[in-house]
């Protein structure tokens, strides 16, 4: 299992020393929550961030963007230095475009659904794409709760992955920690996003060692 901290849920007064911290621990990848306040009732942070924060890491940066029309900004990310760029399939009428987009800059793409989104919406785009990014809470905020029916879609996006010889990953996303991780493992998840899990907890190597499901 590959871990993702979310740096939503760290202390942005001390945002290069927290990075460094996740990074010496054996993070995989750093997970960027942008948020625009009309996709998702909450706001982040833009482009700007997301350069000054790539000119702190060599950690490749996966942005998950949770924003109406990312088409009309995914330029503006790449060139900012995000690596993984992952959109919502509810928030653009251009998946392809964006796929396009984002492919065309050698970067990973990513396709990220919500809850309540059928997969049916994504089936078609899966061969086209690196990994999906199953949302495991309703987007907009870290710190919720893990909704447990997502063990269930989890299982049927592998088996269809599997079944249709796809080399695309799932990356898990919302409410995750170390005391629910296996139940994710089990189901397929390749890549999992921690935020409060990483970040909240009080030794930041232990609880990244837990999350990878590492046995000792
Ligand atoms: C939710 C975000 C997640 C989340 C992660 O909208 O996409 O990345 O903030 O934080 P935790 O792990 O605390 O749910
Ligand atoms: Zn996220």
């Amino acid at each position: 299992m590959k871990v993702a901290p979310s740096i939503i849920a760290a202390d942005f007064t001390i945002i290069k020393e927290e990075i460094k911290r996740v990074e010496d621990a054996g993070a995989d990848l750093l997970h960027l929550d942008i948020m625009d306040g009309v996709f998702v009732p909450n706001l982040t942070f833009g482009p700007m961030i997301v350069d000054a924060i790539n000119r702190m890491t060599d950690l490749t940066l996966d942005t998950h963007l949770m924003i109406i029309k990312p088409e009309n900004y995914i330029e503006r990310f790449i060139d900012a230095g995000a690596d993984w760029i992952s959109f919502h399939i509810e928030a653009t009428r251009a998946p392809e475009l964006c796929i396009k987009q984002i492919k065309s800059h050698k970067k990973k793409v990513g396709l990220a659904i919500s809850p309540p989104t059928p997969f049916q919406n994504i089936y078609k785009y899966l061969e086209k794409i690196d990994f999906v990014l199953i949302m495991t809470v309703n987007p907009g905020f870290y710190g919720q709760k893990l909704i447990p029916d997502v063990l269930t879609r989890i299982e049927q996006l592998k088996d269809f992955i599997n079944k249709k010889k796809l080399s695309c990953l799932i990356e898990v996303d919302g409410g995750i920690n170390i005391n629910n991780v296996q139940k994710l493992d089990r189901a397929g998840a390749d890549i999992v996003v921690a935020g409060a899990g990483v970040f909240k907890s009080s030794d930041y190597k232990s609880a990244i060692k837990g999350l990878k499901c590492l046995k000792d």
